[in-house]
Order: C-alpha cells, then structure tokens, then sequence
C-alpha cells in the first residue's frame, strides 16, 4: 500500500485497453471516500471514454475555444479537438462546492482534489496509467456550460487514463527533512 503511495508515476503516454467498468466502479468508491468536512460530498467525475465521446469532449473543447477567441486558428482549432485522444479515457473532475457556514470553499475543492488522488493510485494498483491535467480550459468559464456545469463549479482536473504505453521510471522521492519539522 504505501509502496504504491511512495512509487507512483503519472504516465503521459496512454493506449487502449482503458479499464472495465466494473474496475471504474472499485477506483470511484475508492474517490468518494475522499476525507470531506460535514459530508458535503461536493463530487462530481464526467466520463468520457471511446471515440465516440472523446470527439464530443473535443468538440466541447474547441467551442469553448472559440467562444473565448473568436478568432483562433483554425490550426489551434484542430489542436483542441485533438487534446483528449491523448488517452482512451478522460475524466473531467468537478467541485461542486455549494458552501456551508462552517466549511470555506476551499475545503471542498481539497476534498475533490483528495478523491482525484485516491483515483489516480487506486487506477495505479490495478496497473493502469494516469495524467492528472488541467490548462486554460479548465479555467475557460465558457467549458463548463457546455459539460453541463455551473459557473460556480470547479474544474479540478482532466484525468487521463489507460495502460501505460511507455515505461515507468520511479522518481527521486524530496528530502524529508526539507518539508518537515518536528517540534
Ligand atoms: C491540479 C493539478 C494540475 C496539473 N495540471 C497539469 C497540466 O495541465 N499539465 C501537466 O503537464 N501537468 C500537470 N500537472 C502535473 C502532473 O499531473 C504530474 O503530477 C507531474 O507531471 C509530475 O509527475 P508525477 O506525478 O509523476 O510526479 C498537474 C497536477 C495537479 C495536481
């Protein structure tokens, strides 16, 4: 468990096969036991896997593109709509914080945050790939109508996932002693 904790790698490079269902299922209740102050459960994780989906998802990409620059390139344009092919699977992560007199909005985008990691090293111990992503769009305010979200939502990341189509090098771990202090 905490091998799996310390040697995890993200992995931008992802093919085909991206998990089953029924392995989604096990990773999500893994994310929705994100630690989450009053059980606001502030989740909400948007699927898009296949190319069928992942063309729309572009598709959104490149609207909300437009939408921000009408005059972008059509070349850009084509990049957009590109981007999420990058994996057989994309999860668009989302805070719907909503707010509460004792949790500030930040608490709810950290437990979102919290739920995409258990995501991403739950997806890592069934040996698949993960790229946690965000970018302009997840900051592009016209994206989120068009994902059927709310201005007040936020998007947390882009979760790329597949199997891993490159090999995976451990990474040197930091210090301790340079971000921790005991009193
Ligand atoms: C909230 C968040 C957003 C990120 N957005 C991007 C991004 O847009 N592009 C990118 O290359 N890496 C992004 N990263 C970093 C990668 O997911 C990854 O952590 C980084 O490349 C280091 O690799 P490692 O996870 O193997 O240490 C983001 C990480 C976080 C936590």
């Amino acid at each position: 468990m905490l091998d799996t904790l310390i040697n995890r790698v993200s992995c931008g490079r992802l093919k085909a096969p991206a998990p089953t269902k029924e392995e989604m299922n096990q990773v999500f209740k893994a994310a929705l036991r994100a630690p989450d102050h009053k059980r606001l459960m502030p989740w909400q994780y948007i699927v898009f896997e296949g190319e069928k989906a992942l063309s729309e998802l572009g598709e959104k990409y490149r609207l909300a593109c437009v939408s921000e620059d009408p005059a972008m390139e059509p070349e850009k344009q084509e990049r957009s709509l590109s981007l999420p092919h990058r994996a057989p699977m994309v999860i668009v992560a989302v805070a719907k914080a909503r707010g509460h007199e004792k949790v500030p909005h930040i608490e709810e985008v950290l437990s979102t945050g919290a739920g995409v990691q258990n995501l991403i090293l739950g997806l890592d111990s069934l040996g698949y790939g993960a790229y946690w992503r965000t970018g302009p769009l997840a900051f592009n305010e016209h994206l989120k109508p068009l994902l059927g979200l709310d201005h007040n939502d936020t998007i947390v990341g882009f979760i790329y996932i597949g199997t891993p189509d490159m090999e995976l090098k451990a990474k040197p771990i930091p210090e301790v002693d340079d971000f921790v202090s005991w009193v």
